[in-house]
């Protein structure tokens, strides 16, 4: 039998409803954790999602490389490098498409959505 991913948070998480308001391009690139006064925001095929309770994504945390912008690419390949850091992923192949799909469903059960990526066209 093959086993079901569910991709459920070990803790409850309380999510609030899902906003999807335009966020700019430049606004997310200033939401990577560098200005104590903006929220951290990661985005995953144009929708954003606030990261900021989680230490990962804070400067110097492991997962920082993805804050700021649509990480799509670089989930998909399950790559840290900053050049991945790309919200570009039509091109790859299919099981890398899966990877990212469940990255988008493991981001959905524990941030909030905050938006979407103004002008997005990888969605
Ligand atoms: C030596 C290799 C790695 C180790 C030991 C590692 C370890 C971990 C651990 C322990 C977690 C937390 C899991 C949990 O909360 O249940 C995690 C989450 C995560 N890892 Fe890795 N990881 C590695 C490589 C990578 C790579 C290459 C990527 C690139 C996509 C990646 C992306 C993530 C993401 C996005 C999360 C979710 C963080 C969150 O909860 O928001 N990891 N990793």
């Amino acid at each position: 039998m093959t086993e079901k991913k569910s991709f459920e948070p070990k803790q409850p998480v309380k999510l609030d409803p899902p906003k999807y308001d335009p966020i700019s391009v430049e606004e997310l690139s200033k939401c990577d954790g560098t200005d104590p006064n903006r929220p951290i925001y990661v985005a995953i095929k144009g929708i954003i999602f606030d990261v900021s309770r989680n230490s990962a994504y804070h400067v110097n945390g492991s997962y920082h490389v993805f804050t700021g912008k649509d990480s799509s690419r670089a989930l998909a390949l399950s790559s840290l490098k900053p050049e991945d850091c790309r919200p570009d992923w039509y091109d790859l192949d299919e099981k890398d498409k899966g990877v990212l799909e469940d990255w988008f469903t493991y981001f959905s059960k524990r941030y909030n959505i905050v938006g979407k990526v103004e002008n997005a066209t990888n969605l």
